[in-house]
């Protein structure tokens, strides 16, 4: 590792607590469900990362959240917390889960410029959550 590599790593274990370091390296339901009730995908235009959430929902429960995802430290760690808040909630409960929630789980200084990489996954929660409640039509 080079000194300024070296540097950089320091500065971001500083920044970022050993929480959001955790779920970052170690993502919790990182990958796919074998047939999703709903999915949806949520682009950071800023940077053109992308978070997946895929949900089982039964009973109105969420029974399994999944995330794939191509993002940066904060919105994967943001998006394998977010999976573990939402597990076995009604649907209700994970459609109002706040932003200060999922902000003060990562427990660390995000700054204004990365707001939309932490809320990404939870936008794209909630984009799940409003497609699932909407009335299916019978094709
Ligand atoms: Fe792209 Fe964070 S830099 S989501």
């Amino acid at each position: 590792m080079d000194n300024e590599n070296e540097h950089a790593t320091d500065r971001q274990q500083r920044i970022y607590s050993e929480v959001l370091l955790d779920h970052f390296r170690n993502p919790r339901n990182y990958g796919s469900l074998p047939s999703p009730d709903v999915a949806y995908e949520e682009v950071n235009p800023l940077c053109g990362d992308r978070i997946r959430i895929e949900l089982e929902i039964s009973d109105n429960r969420i029974v399994a959240a999944r995330f794939v995802g191509d993002g940066c430290a904060i919105s994967v760690a943001a998006a394998s917390i977010l999976t573990e808040l939402i597990l076995d909630a009604d649907i209700e409960q994970g459609a109002v889960i706040s932003s200060e929630k999922l902000l003060s789980s990562l427990k660390s200084d995000i700054k204004p410029s990365r707001m939309k990489c932490a809320l990404l996954p939870l936008e794209a929660l909630r984009s799940c959550l409003k497609i699932f409640k909407q009335p299916r039509t019978n094709a």
